[in-house]
């Protein structure tokens, strides 16, 4: 068993925006008792003990922690690079200068479109331009920029000013990340899937781009993986290399495993060593023996450790067969299905989108006060 190298720290699923696309769990109502700020201190000092050397600082809206600053002063403390990854909302100069200055390495602001209309349209507030605004900020305050776009077929045709408006604001990396299916975007898989055009089209921009850019900007493209023959190694292997911490203190390999019906795991109750070695939700599909075929057999069951169980889990119901988007896996017409579907003549041109519901009340046990 080796020891993780990154937490995933979801300080809060509290967010002012209402992305479609979002993967936060639907039931984020089961969330709302977060960590007290002793309580993250503990976790990343226990983190750190385990080997974890990045923490990424994430939600829903990080920025909606009021004790943020001393979460990353914490962080920063002892020895860890620490990543912000945000929607910028609530980055105010104060606020951000308060964050350099406690440490803060990083941040990753994800922006919705190349513009306000259409921005504004997925996030379900008006917030490009306070998103163009922090970016600046950041820039100016000497932390490294990553913008963060993730892709669907709502704003994949415009990958080109995307990645213009990247260079623009002097981004360091882009990260043009295919949505992942999961939480709001599962529930919204069929409106928000492109079409096979749609991504050949967008793949020339960004192989052309990435050329282009190649001294200056850091060009990453995460695979649609449903278009794929094999897919995602995700999280480098179950349990293997990153953790994640939900606002409650659940403890999963990545952040969409809280769908599998896996006993839980809480910082509340048990060292976080201990959770990494021994609970089944970290054991239970660790390494190649819970393999089920065609993966047991294959040579390349240790590159891609049979594809994502979560994804396998909301395809099959099974979270220990082979990841439907593999076109080996027996379960793979139902993938195959929903990529026909989006590419029929046949398609409405627009499906109803169901906005992930705007959650930004503050628990009365968490600090208050202004930013
Ligand atoms: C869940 S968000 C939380 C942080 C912050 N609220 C934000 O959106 O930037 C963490 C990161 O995941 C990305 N993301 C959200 N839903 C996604 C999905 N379905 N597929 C891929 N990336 C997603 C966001 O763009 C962001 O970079
Ligand atoms: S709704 Fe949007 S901004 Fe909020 S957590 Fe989800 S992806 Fe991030
Ligand atoms: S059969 Fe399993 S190990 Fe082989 S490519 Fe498909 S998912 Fe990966």
């Amino acid at each position: 068993m080796d020891s993780p190298f990154g937490l995933l720290a979801e300080l809060t699923y509290r967010c002012p925006l209402a992305c479609s696309y979002c993967s936060n769990p639907l039931n984020m109502g089961d969330y709302q008792d977060e960590l007290a700020t002793d309580e993250w201190l503990r976790v990343l000092a226990e983190a750190s003990d385990l080997g974890v050397l990045q923490c990424h600082l994430s939600g829903g809206e990080p920025l909606l922690r009021r004790d943020l600053v001393e979460i990353v002063a914490g962080a920063h403390g002892l020895g860890l690079y620490t990543n912000l990854v945000t929607s910028a909302l609530g980055l105010s100069r104060p606020r951000a200068e308060r964050l350099r200055a406690a440490g803060l390495d990083h941040v990753q602001i994800s922006i919705q479109a190349h513009e306000a209309a259409l921005s504004d349209r997925i996030a379900g507030i008006p917030s490009f331009q306070r998103k163009i605004e922090a970016m600046g900020l950041v820039k100016e305050l000497g932390w490294p920029l990553t913008m963060n776009v993730v892709l669907h077929r709502h704003n994949i045709d415009r990958v080109a000013d995307v990645l213009e408006l990247a260079e623009k604001v002097g981004a360091d990396r882009v990260e043009l990340a295919n949505t992942q299916y999961y939480g709001w975007a599962w529930r919204n898989r069929d409106a928000l899937l492109p079409t096979r055009a749609q991504l050949k089209a967008a793949e020339v921009v960004v192989r052309a781009t990435r050329e282009r850019l190649r001294e200056r900007m850091d060009v990453v493209y995460v695979i649609p993986d449903y278009y794929s023959r094999y897919p995602k190694p995700c999280m480098g292997g179950w349990a293997s290399r990153q953790l994640t911490v939900t606002p409650n203190g659940d403890v999963l390999p990545c952040p969409a495993a809280q769908s599998l019906p896996l006993p839980r795991a809480s910082v509340r109750e048990d060292p976080l060593e201990r959770i990494w070695a021994e609970s089944p939700v970290m054991t239970a599909f660790r390494g190649t023996d819970w393999m089920p075929e065609p993966c047991r057999s294959c040579p390349r069951r240790e590159l891609d450790y049979g594809g994502c169980r979560c994804q396998a889990f909301l395809l099959t119901g099974d979270a220990a067969r082979t990841d439907p988007v593999c076109h080996l896996s027996p379960d793979h017409d139902l993938v195959a299905r929903a990529v026909e579907a989006a590419n029929a003549d046949s398609r409405p041109d627009d499906l109803p989108l169901i906005p992930r519901p705007h959650r930004a009340r503050r628990p009365t046990h968490l600090p208050g006060g202004a930013d």
